[in-house]
């Protein structure tokens, strides 16, 4: 078993697609193990995406994930990261794969509806930024 991490992004939230991302990701076969809303401050943002602090797209990428509450989440399910990344698909929407949650919910490359974790490591540094470990709830034989 794996575990993913995303963020249903401002646009989506705006929108009101958030209902239709989870379930999306659970008719996937994905467990939920965490969610939670979140109001983004500019230090957080900045700290979340570092590694594209030299990007020319930036400042707008901060500004734009601090514009409204996101839902983060951890999901679980055999291979979640390089299968959740595939259901998310391209970081344009417009290249994005039909029946991708970005193609289906994401309108630009900016605002692209959602973020998934893109490797492992990644995943172990971001959850950390929004859950503590006693907010996870691990699957029993009842879900
Ligand atoms: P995400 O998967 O959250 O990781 C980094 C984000 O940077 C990416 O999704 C996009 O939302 C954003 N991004 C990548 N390229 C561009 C771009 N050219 N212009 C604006 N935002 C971008």
């Amino acid at each position: 078993m794996q575990y993913s991490f995303g963020i249903i992004k401002p646009d989506a939230m705006q929108k009101k697609h958030y209902g239709k991302i989870l379930d999306d990701i659970a008719c996937a076969g994905y467990k939920l193990i965490g969610l939670k809303l979140f109001h983004l401050t500019e230090e957080k943002a900045k700290n979340f995406y570092a590694k594209h602090e030299n990007k020319p797209f930036f400042d707008e990428l901060i500004q734009y994930m601090c514009l409204s509450p996101v839902l983060c989440f951890v999901i679980q399910k055999e291979n979640a990261i390089n299968d959740f990344r595939a259901l998310v698909g391209n970081t344009d929407p417009k290249l994005a794969e039909k029946n991708t949650l970005r193609h289906k919910y994401g309108q630009d490359v900016s605002a692209n509806a959602i973020h998934a974790s893109d490797s492992e490591a990644s995943f172990d540094r971001e959850w950390r930024f929004f859950f503590t470990e006693n907010e996870l709830y691990f699957p029993n034989d009842l879900q």
